[in-house]
């Protein structure tokens, strides 16, 4: 028995080999196919206990010292379609978010003044504060692939209690694992597990980040992990089902965080790789590029303030990029800032809603909203991104050539890679005997044109959008 592990951006799939029969697990029984799993992690919320040490100024102030809060019961986590769903749905019975104060008893050093004349640096010690917003709800844990490549994420606190990315990851497959073990009846210790290309260019980085995925698999209880670059396992899986398929193949992977591309030639079932190639671009680029190009304005990104007519500062158009930054912006300062801008601006309307978005936690289903609507656009001329809930009421119609061209400078991009792929071991188009398209954003109808236009249509397959890495890691 082997298994094989696509731990993808948006979602993940397990595959087993047994007695030469390559079979995909079917994990998530909420999930429209059950053999792909929304790569998301759900904590139940626990109930926060307040010592009674806590004074009354404390307890309305919201402000306490780490050892008088704890949380009832311990961590409870859901995983896929129904983590999505749960969190979607206790979002909208939410609370408001009310911000809590914790002193770690813990303080660091703060350069309080440095003196202009003679350089002398004045430091203080100050306690460390953690702030939380309780919206009496649990958290939602999605992309974390993402994460891996990033200096910055290390881990979150979640009820009181620090996992870091390596733990989130390991909660999330324990819960496949588990999964796939009640279905196989068998214990699961070894997995073959797809990595993209590049986690990052920068060599470093990119060992640490698969580091970081072994060991967070590793905390899920697998004992031995390998790694297989995820169009490898594409490609694999393409020439074992088409084994007539000769010559100079050109897999093309166009998931939810990357693009990745892969060159192989085949000759009578020996496969060698040429090349390995790739480009941080994938779907969710392409919900960020429509929420700034046909929400922003909704949210402010176009409004003057200030004497000098200023645009909108930058760190909040770039926060407003992704769902998982916006609720960054939830802190006393940013809301400061947003409240005086929108005392001296044109539109403060956009301003109430953008920090509406903010103060409710609105941004993973707005996102979700574009999400659909983009999904909508690979089948039909035109669709609607829809949010109500009384207070933001949108519909925004958005056509699919206006998508197209919103997502051009990125498709360019993705064109180059694809020359740039060719090109560094002298192949031409017509050197090409096949195209293998797999990853969920090879829905789009812009990449079959794309790769067409390139390569000629005859040449080009789609193949098992989201379940072709799984099933050639096992091959
Ligand atoms: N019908 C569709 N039209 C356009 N995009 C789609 C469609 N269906 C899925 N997608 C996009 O496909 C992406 C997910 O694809 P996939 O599951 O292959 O990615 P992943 O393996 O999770 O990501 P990665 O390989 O980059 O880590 C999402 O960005 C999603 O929006
Ligand atoms: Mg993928």
């Amino acid at each position: 028995m082997k298994i094989g592990l696509d731990f993808g951006t948006t979602n993940s799939s397990l595959s087993l080999l047994a007695d030469g029969k390559i079979t995909l697990l079917p994990i998530d029984e909420f999930a429209q196919k059950p053999e792909v799993v929304r790569s998301a992690l759900y904590f139940y919320p626990q109930k926060l206990i307040i010592a009674n040490s806590a004074t009354d100024a404390q307890i309305k102030s919201n402000t306490f010292n780490i050892d008088q809060i704890s949380y009832e019961g311990t961590a409870k986590t859901l995983f896929g379609q129904k983590a999505v769903k749960t969190y979607l749905h206790d979002n909208k019975y939410r609370q408001e978010g009310k911000l809590r104060k914790i002193y770690t008893g813990r303080t660091f050093e703060l350069i309080t003044w440095i003196n202009p004349y003679s350089g002398r640096i004045y430091k203080e010690d100050v306690p460390e504060v953690l702030e939380e917003i309780d919206y009496g709800i649990g958290r939602l844990f999605h992309a974390l692939k993402t994460a891996l490549k990033s200096s910055y994420y290390k881990g979150s606190t979640v009820f009181g209690k620090y996992y870091s990315l390596g733990e989130l990851i390991g909660m999330f497959v324990a819960n496949i694992k588990k999964r796939a073990e009640s279905i196989l009846n068998e214990k699961i210790e070894e997995l073959v597990v797809g990595r993209p290309v590049f986690f990052s260019e920068d060599l470093e980085k990119d060992k640490v980040a698969q580091k970081r995925l072994e060991s967070g698999i590793k905390n899920a209880g697998i004992k031995n992990v390998s790694f297989e670059y995820e169009p490898i396992g594409a490609a694999k899986y393409f020439v074992h089902e088409k084994p007539n398929i000769q010559g100079n193949i050109l897999v093309f992977d166009f998931g939810g965080g990357t693009l990745d591309t892969t060159l192989i030639n085949v000759t009578n079932e020996k496969f060698k790789v040429l090349v390995n190639d790739g480009v941080y671009i994938g779907g969710d680029l392409f919900n960020s590029d429509v929420f700034i190009n046909k929400l922003g304005k909704y949210f402010g990104t176009e409004i003057k303030w200030g004497d000098k007519k200023q645009p909108m500062p930058s760190r909040f158009i770039n926060a407003l990029a992704s769902w998982f930054s916006i609720p960054n912006l939830n802190n006393a300062e940013d809301i400061r800032m947003l409240e005086n801008i929108k005392r001296q601006c044109n539109d403060p309307d956009a301003i109430d809603r953008l920090l509406y978005l903010i103060k409710t936690n609105l941004s993973f289903e707005i996102y979700e909203a574009i999400e659909t609507a983009k999904k909508q656009l690979s089948s039909q001329e035109k669709s609607v991104i829809t949010y109500n809930d009384g207070t933001l009421d949108f519909e925004i119609e958005i056509t699919k050539s206006e998508f197209q061209k919103i997502i051009k400078p990125r498709m360019d991009e993705i064109k180059e890679t694809i020359m740039r792929t060719l090109e560094k071991v002298n192949l031409k188009p017509k050197d090409i005997s096949a195209v293998v398209a797999t990853g969920g954003s090879s829905s789009l109808p812009i990449v079959k044109s794309m790769l067409s236009d390139i390569f000629g249509g005859e040449k080009i397959n789609f193949f098992e959008l989201f379940t072709s890495i799984a099933a050639g890691l096992v091959l």
